[in-house]
């Protein structure tokens, strides 16, 4: 079992941890890097298949192009914005340029082939997969957090971009683009919620007891 201390350090991870979008030139140190990746090679998967694989990206020339896949997909994303300035698009700007600036960029990808047509419990629900690597994402999150070093989540891009420029086969899934690197900016709240977008829900609204939408505070 685990000391108090030991939780302790865990909780203080787990919320410590931030999505960031701005990061040093600084390059991230072998051993970092490798419990990062081993972190998220210890993460549940489906049927134990795995299907995860993680795409280093060093090079300038590469990061360049991803960019401007994000920056393609910003753009078309503007047009549901219009009326507020564009001021979600520029937001997500900032990330295109975490991708730019960061030392590494990690492409996740996920095999739905892997471990043949028979893989235990992604029969009845496919999308497990993915699902998976999710948490090999979240795995490195934290332990990049515990390493001192900041990780952003970039999503918006077109999966075929992403195959062509990665040279990725298009049976395999793009699932996430990472940015990863050293900060200077590690803020205590997500950036979202600084930015007046969106704030934490309470818990308890989201808690039900027996049946979907019974809250447990109207049980008193
Ligand atoms: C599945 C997933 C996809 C995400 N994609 C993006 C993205 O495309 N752009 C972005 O700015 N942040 C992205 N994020 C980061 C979230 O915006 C961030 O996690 C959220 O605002 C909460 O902030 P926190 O991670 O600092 O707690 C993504 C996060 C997840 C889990």
């Amino acid at each position: 079992m685990f000391t108090e201390e030991e939780k302790e350090a865990f909780y203080k991870i787990l919320y410590k941890r931030r999505d960031i979008r701005t990061f040093l030139p600084n390059p991230i140190p072998d051993e970092s890097l490798q419990n990062i990746l081993t972190a998220a090679h210890h993460a549940p998967s489906v049927g134990f298949m795995q299907p995860w694989n993680f795409t280093l990206v060093y090079s300038d020339e590469v990061k360049e192009r991803l960019a401007w896949a994000a920056n393609k997909e910003r753009r078309a994303l503007a047009i549901h914005y219009e009326e507020e300035e564009e001021k979600e698009s520029d937001f997500l700007a900032l990330k295109i340029e975490g991708i730019k600036e960061s030392p590494l960029t990690i492409c996740v990808t996920s095999d739905p082939t892997r471990g043949g047509s028979h893989v235990l419990g992604r029969n009845s629900i496919p999308e497990t997969d993915s699902l998976s690597t999710a948490c090999a994402i979240q795995n490195m999150w934290l332990a990049a957090c515990a390493e001192g070093i900041a990780l952003g989540w970039v999503s918006f891009y077109k999966k075929q971009d992403i195959r062509n420029i990665l040279e990725i086969p298009p049976h395999i899934d793009p699932i996430a683009l990472l940015s990863i690197g050293y900060t200077d900016d590690y803020p205590n709240m997500p950036i979202l919620q600084t930015a007046n977008w969106e704030k934490r829900r309470e818990l308890e609204e989201l808690l039900y007891v027996d049946t979907w939408g019974n809250n447990r505070t109207n049980m008193d």
